[in-house]
């Protein structure tokens, strides 16, 4: 069993440890709710390791589907254990259905479906708010190496249509979702960061309820009676 030795960094929802082991790290899952890049903030407990258990859940699932990603195994309740990764500064986000900063940006009306799914890339700077960036941004600022980013578009299109498919099997709709890429010790491209209710948007497909960390952002309900009825829904 690896064991944690030195705090690498922490971050808003999780702390990174460095290992025995140089190549492996160990994500501790924290309890924090923030939301508007830390303006908004609260604990809530459980959360850690409601997120660790979901995230767990689909990075197993993608490994099915060959997906590469950054997952070895779920150690305790709060704890990953994955590969260590030089992390690119860009996000990509997938949208199927029309919500958040693309409404506010392109004026869709919250609930459209896209003919296809929408790609985007963000900067990941708090600072900055993240901003959309497009490929000749990420070349000028270095914020990926440009021969990663096919890689990057098709992996998120395919972990697109194998979660579409296993949420819609479990009665919930995957309207969107964030994944961060970087580079693994094998020097392979993979998915690191988590994949969690706290990065994705999850409506009950029945009743149409945000089941995902807008509750948290908009004041909509309980987030973690929303975690726990996905959980419910898809274990
Ligand atoms: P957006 O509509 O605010 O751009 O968010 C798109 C998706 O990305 C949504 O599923 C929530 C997720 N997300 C993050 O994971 N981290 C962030 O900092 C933001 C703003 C969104
Ligand atoms: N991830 C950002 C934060 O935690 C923004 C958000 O998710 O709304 O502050």
């Amino acid at each position: 069993m690896p064991h944690k030795t030195k705090k690498l960094y922490e971050g808003k929802a999780k702390v990174v440890y460095e290992t025995d082991d140089p190549d492996k790290l160990i994500l501790v899952f924290k309890d924090t709710a923030t939301a508007f890049d830390g303006v908004k903030k609260a604990e809530l407990k459980g959360k850690g390791a409601l997120n660790n258990t979901i995230s767990s859940l689909i990075f197993e699932i993608l490994h099915k589907s060959g997906i590469k990603t950054h997952y070895i195994e779920k150690l305790s309740d709060t704890e990953m254990l994955v590969w260590k990764a030089e992390r690119f500064l860009v996000e990509v986000v997938v949208r199927n259905v029309a919500a958040g900063s693309v409404v506010k940006r392109l004026g869709f009306k919250e609930g459209d479906r896209f003919e296809k799914p929408l790609l985007e890339f963000f900067y990941k700077n708090d600072e900055l708010h993240d901003p959309l960036v497009c490929d000749a941004h990420i070349e000028l600022m270095k914020l990926a190496p440009m021969e990663a980013l096919p890689l990057m578009r098709d992996t998120a299109l395919k972990v697109n249509e194998v979660l579409s498919q296993f949420f819609q099997e479990h009665g919930i709709i995957l309207v969107d979702f964030k994944l961060e890429f970087g580079r693994l010790p094998d020097g392979s491209i993979g998915i690191v960061d988590e994949i969690s209710p706290d990065s994705m948007r999850l409506w009950d497909a029945r009743t149409g309820e945000k089941l995902d960390k807008d509750r948290f952002r908009f004041d909509l309900g309980d987030l973690l009676e929303g975690y726990r009825k996905i959980l419910k829904q898809i274990f």
